[in-house]
């Protein structure tokens, strides 16, 4: 894996400091030439080339434009392994699906840069006429021929490379006129890979940010945007906000103005549209107080995150329920699945029934706002207190430095993801669904979460325990990992059905 053994990491202590310019510019070279596309990446004819998309191609115009008017925009995820698949692919979710932002997904080998291994896949997959790589290896097919992607839809589109080394993917996507980029150090790392440290992380992605400053700094402005978690667990909101801050943090400290958030949805629509609103909110409050000003900050909601449930029937609500609960939280857009995600990667007609489900979730949610409810309020103020209380202590730890801060936060479980991938999160912290649906945390572990905050959570998870007749200890975690993805039979009490057919 090339992208953590290049030059910088020996050379930069981990700090949110900006690159500067000279030792970007070396490392640009060195990253550029670790494969023949890179070396063909000219950033003045690129930005030549992203000037000249229309307004409506562009990801950082779009979003500025439907956050200032609240529309929830629709993206699905998407990628095949040829140039002519991933066409079809794209075509079908702009013109069929009516997406609002059109998606390239990269295959496995492309996100571990294994490139050779992609080039195979790439032409064994031309050979077989279908698609044997799980995503689209933008890398081997290079920027200029990844074009005519670009030129085949009309709206804007968005790299989503699931990496934490973005950095020649990163290059060619954004010089192939792709004008969002999704992913970052902290999240990425801790969703994503076992052994790379937080530090490398972090280090990956301020090259991502630094690049997409500089393109700013050329009258270009890109849309980039931190992931939320790809651990098919349960991430409480609190956390999920936190490190979305932090990422945020070191990406604005790189010079990035456009930040986007996501939010993986708990499916519980108060506390997701509170989460919503706080993630915003407390974003724009750090980065003011670390002096970054006029950093925009939309937040994205993602279609559920977990365990999915074979029966499309039950999966049909989960995507159209997702549409309904970005729309009235106030996200500027959704992330779609599809009734085919328990069994794999969607058909280009599933993907894009499932964008039309969503949106159509979207427009029955039509203005509804929650504000002034007592429990969305109650919400609000208890996730502000989670979060301050996190990233606080995080800053703190770091003296005042975000890069230094996570790192040490994640060593001492100051910092801490359920059920990471990575060792160098301790995943101690362990959430479980209350008795109302809210997804709150069982044990908090080291993450100081403040003592009245726990009192609430642990309120609802002990009437949640009793009332399912499940011990108030880690059984109730594990749970509600799978609860969603049940058979309706299951999910469902006992009582329930009986109750349906003594009536009938
Ligand atoms: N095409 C469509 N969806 C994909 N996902 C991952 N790869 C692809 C692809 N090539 C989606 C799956 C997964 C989520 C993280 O991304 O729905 O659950």
């Amino acid at each position: 894996m090339t992208s953590t053994q290049t030059p910088d990491r020996l050379q930069r202590p981990i700090a949110e400091t900006a690159i500067d310019a000279d030792t970007f510019a070396s490392m640009r070279r060195d990253n550029l030439a670790r494969w023949p596309t890179g070396g063909r990446v000219d950033l003045d004819e690129s930005v030549e080339y992203l000037s000249r998309l229309p307004l409506h191609k562009n990801l950082a115009a779009v979003t500025r434009a439907a956050h200032a008017e609240r529309r929830c925009l629709t993206q699905p995820r998407g990628g095949f392994g040829t140039l002519t698949m991933q066409r079809e692919l794209m075509v079908a979710l702009d013109k069929e699906g009516l997406a609002d932002i059109v998606p390239t997904t990269t295959d496995s080998y492309t996100r571990n840069e294994l490139f050779e291994q992609a080039q195979k896949g790439m032409e064994e997959s031309e050979r077989a006429g279908r698609s044997l790589l799980n995503g689209f290896p933008i890398v081997n097919v290079g920027h200029r021929v990844s074009r005519q992607l670009i030129e085949a839809i009309d709206k804007p589109a968005i790299m989503l490379t699931g990496t934490t080394m973005p950095k020649l993917t990163g290059e060619i996507g954004y010089a192939a006129g792709y004008t969002g980029y999704l992913g970052s150090g902290i999240a990425y790392t801790v969703s994503y890979i076992k052994e790379l440290s937080i530090a490398d992380g972090i280090r990956n992605y301020q090259y991502l940010d630094r690049l997409v400053a500089e393109y700013q700094s050329r009258g270009v402005e890109l849309h980039r945007r931190q992931p939320s978690f790809l651990t098919g667990t349960n991430v409480p909101p609190c956390i999920a906000i936190a490190i979305g801050v932090l990422d945020a943090l070191l990406a604005a400290a790189q010079g990035v103005r456009h930040y986007g958030i996501e939010l993986g949805q708990t499916l519980h629509l108060v506390q997701d549209a509170a989460a919503i609103a706080c993630c915003e909110e407390l974003a724009q409050e750090y980065l003011a107080k670390k002096g970054h000003h006029g950093v925009f900050t939309p937040v994205s909601s993602l279609h559920w995150m977990g365990a999915w449930p074979y029966d499309e029937a039950q999966s049909a609500a989960l995507v159209a329920l997702g549409g309904y609960i970005a729309a009235v939280g106030g996200a500027v857009n959704v992330t779609t699945k599809s009734v085919q995600e328990a069994h794999g990667i969607p058909t280009p007609q599933a993907n894009a029934e499932g964008l039309r489900t969503t949106r159509m979730g979207i427009y029955l949610a039509r203005g509804l706002r929650l504000d002034g409810m007592p429990e969305y309020e109650r919400e609000k103020d208890l996730i502000r207190a989670e979060v301050r209380a996190i990233v606080d202590r995080t800053l703190e730890m770091g003296d005042g430095d975000a890069a230094l801060g996570s790192v040490r936060a994640f060593e001492a479980g100051v910092l801490d993801v359920p059920w990471s991938p990575n060792r160098h999160v301790k995943s101690r912290i362990m959430p479980a669904r209350d008795a109302d649906g809210y997804l709150r945390v069982l044990d908090a572990a080291d993450v100081p979460l403040p003592r009245e905050v726990m009192e609430v959570h642990e309120a609802g998870l002990r009437r949640r325990a009793e009332r399912s007749g499940v011990p108030f200890d880690h059984e109730l975690a594990v749970q509600s990992v799978y609860e969603h993805s049940e058979p309706l039979q299951q999910l469902m009490p006992d009582g329930w059905f009986r109750g349906a057919a003594t009536r009938a």
